[in-house]
């Protein structure tokens, strides 16, 4: 079965791509020709990762997923949340966000905190949300130079790893993006 996966991010798409089983074939964006900058302008995790579906279904007429994904900090009310892409400015690099959260840590105790993803599933005309979290902490500085994004100063409970120290296999099998998956994947079997 055809699936679009609603994603630019080929990181993203490896990720899945590895979790997925062989009944699934997972076509990107590219593969359908899709080079739209897909909007994602909704105040929730939930309300992007729906929109991003909604084009693909309105534009493309195909099902897919999208998954949208935010890192949320306690001591900071949840921030950077929904905004995690684009926290130090609209054209932010991962350096330039991380370097950003580290400073407004700055003197925090409290370095708990959360990854969520939304992934947001359009199949035979219903819409359905599988979610997954991964809970642990803000180290106050870099480890590793695997994955991306806030990879190297998430440090996971209960590991001493960072995101960015381990192999993509160990990162899904705890990650909010495995666990949403594992969901969509129970969805299919
Ligand atoms: P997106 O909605 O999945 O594109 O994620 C928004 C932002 O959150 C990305 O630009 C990354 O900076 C960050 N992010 C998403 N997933 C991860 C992850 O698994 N590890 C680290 N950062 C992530």
């Amino acid at each position: 079965m055809k699936l679009v996966f609603a994603t630019h991010n080929l990181n993203k798409f490896k990720e899945v791509q590895s979790l997925l089983p062989d009944t699934i074939e997972l076509v990107s964006l590219t593969d359908i020709g899709c080079y739209d900058d897909i909007p994602e302008t909704e105040t929730t995790i939930e309300g992007n990762a729906l929109l991003k579906v909604k084009h693909i279904k309105d534009n493309y007429g195909l099902d897919c997923f999208a998954d949208d994904t935010g890192l949320e900090v306690k001591a900071l009310n949840n921030a950077p949340g929904v905004y995690s892409a684009r926290y130090a400015g609209p054209n932010a690099s991962a350096e330039n966000n991380i370097n950003m959260l580290l400073e407004n840590m700055t003197g925090i105790q409290d370095r708990s905190a959360r990854f969520k993803t939304v992934i947001a599933l359009s199949f035979k005309g219903e819409d359905i949300l599988f979610e997954g979290i991964c809970q642990g902490s803000i180290i106050s500085q870099k480890r590793g130079a695997k994955g991306f994004g806030y990879d190297p100063i998430f440090l996971p409970d209960g590991k001493n790893q960072t995101f960015a120290e381990m192999t993509l296999k160990e990162k899904s099998t705890i990650g909010h993006r495995g666990k949403a998956m594992q969901k969509l994947i129970t969805y299919f079997s």
